[in-house]
């Protein structure tokens, strides 16, 4: 057996020395049918790592993709699974050939790895997305479940809470002969969904090696935690810098690569020597740890029609509109926070930002006003948040009626 290597040689060929129904898990990242050629340089532009991914026709693709996934599912045992990884250019027809190859009761799930990429450069919507199509060998898969947390919405009944269904099917909470509510057995969370909310790896992302359509070691090891034990065999037929291998080590399992490329089976060795894996802030602290706005905050920067940025202590959003095609940044003066030192925080970095103007939205008028204006640049404005202008209001009226009642 060839556990815990990586050999460098066509997928198809590679598979055929190994034997019938070895293989706990298999992930494959081939090419996408992009009609590209992948390129990318590595992180010190020491080396150019490209594949080639372009076909005569859908046919062709599809054939050699045939050939590959027969052979993954012969060295497949009967309690395995694969994963397909592949993008809007051909999911659906790989979707066919693997009902075909596997059986339609075989398919598990359509996996949709979510991810947030910004780009302007084309008309209609941002793709987002890429699609892990999910078989199995047979019924008898092994699958490990995965629990995630309750959703910020989620009511505490909910949690707590039996259910059963009502005479019209209905589900209802369940109550006893009292009609005190039955709590039901304690919690382990939501089932994993076929939705998978994993960042793409940043250009400055530790673990990013430079290959080409390199994947997240988070991605693989999900997948890998799903359908493997501890020393169960995984395959990646396309390894490329060999992620799947990483997480895969990195797990107690053991592994093995092929790839066509001999750059790509060098790189993934390198990496399996010195294991390096990105910390994802994001996923460790959740969402809501990077919200530092209120709602309140959210709501003045939409009344005035800006966009609110997260994570930045010195600017809190830039209007939707440019002006002289630079941005104007907007900041909303903090509880805490004197006018002195809301107004150096958004100088500071709106400087970086080459923002044409910068507002200021003050909340609250300082115990000991030492705010010097003139120490400010012009383009930097100071405006009262609404319900300072209306204290201020009436401070005026009660001044005036107390004038006009002398
Ligand atoms: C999309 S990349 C894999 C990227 C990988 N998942 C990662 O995280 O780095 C596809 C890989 O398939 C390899 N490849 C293309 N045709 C192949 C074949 N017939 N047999 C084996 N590898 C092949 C390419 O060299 C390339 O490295």
């Amino acid at each position: 057996m060839l556990e815990n290597t990586l050999i460098n040689g066509d997928a198809l060929n590679v598979m055929k020395k190994i034997g019938d129904n070895q293989i706990d898990a298999i992930y494959l990242d081939p090419p996408f049918y992009t009609q590209d050629i992948q390129k990318l340089t590595s992180r010190k532009n020491e080396e150019e790592y490209s594949f080639s991914d372009r076909w005569n026709c859908m046919d062709e693709y599809l054939e050699y993709m045939k050939l590959r996934l027969y052979e993954c599912k012969r060295v497949l045992k009967e309690t395995g699974s694969l994963f397909v990884h592949c993008d809007r250019n051909a999911s659906h027809y790989l979707k066919v050939l693997l009902d075909q190859i596997f059986g339609i009761s075989n398919f598990q799930s359509e996996i949709v790895w979510s991810y947030k990429r910004w780009s302007n450069s084309k008309k209609g919507l941002l793709n987002n997305h890429q699609i892990i199509l999910f078989y199995s060998k047979s019924e008898d898969f092994k699958f490990n479940r995965i629990y995630t947390e309750y959703s910020e919405t989620t009511n505490i009944d909910q949690i707590l809470q039996e259910r059963v269904r009502d005479e019209k099917g209905k589900s209802v909470y369940k109550c006893d002969q009292n009609g005190e509510v039955v709590f039901g057995k304690s919690k382990k969370g939501v089932p994993l969904s076929d939705v998978w909310d994993i960042p793409y790896l940043n250009p400055k992302a530790k673990e990013r090696v430079g290959y080409p359509t390199q994947k997240p070691i988070l991605l693989l090891e999900q997948i890998i935690k799903l359908v493997t034990d501890e020393n169960d065999i995984v395959l990646d037929p396309f390894m490329g810098s060999g992620t799947t291998l990483v997480a895969a080590k990195m797990l107690n399992r053991r592994y093995i690569g092929i790839d066509i490329s001999k750059k790509a089976v060098e790189l993934a060795e390198n990496r399996l020597e010195s294991l390096i894996k990105t910390e994802s802030h994001l996923l460790k602290k959740g969402k809501s740890a990077y919200m530092n706005l209120s709602e309140n905050q959210i709501n003045i920067l939409k009344s005035i029609k800006a966009t609110p940025v997260q994570r930045n202590s010195g600017i809190d959003g830039f209007l939707d509109e440019f002006v002289n095609d630079r941005p104007v940044s907007v900041k909303i003066q903090k509880e805490d926070e004197t006018l002195e030192e809301a107004a150096s925080k958004l100088y500071k970095s709106s400087k970086t930002k080459k923002c044409i103007y910068m507002i200021l939205i003050r909340t609250h008028l300082d115990f000991i006003d030492t705010f010097e204006y003139s120490s400010y640049p012009n383009n930097l404005f100071i405006i009262d948040a609404y319900d300072l202008v209306i204290q201020d209001f009436f401070e005026r009226q009660k001044g005036k009626n107390s004038v006009m009642a002398i």
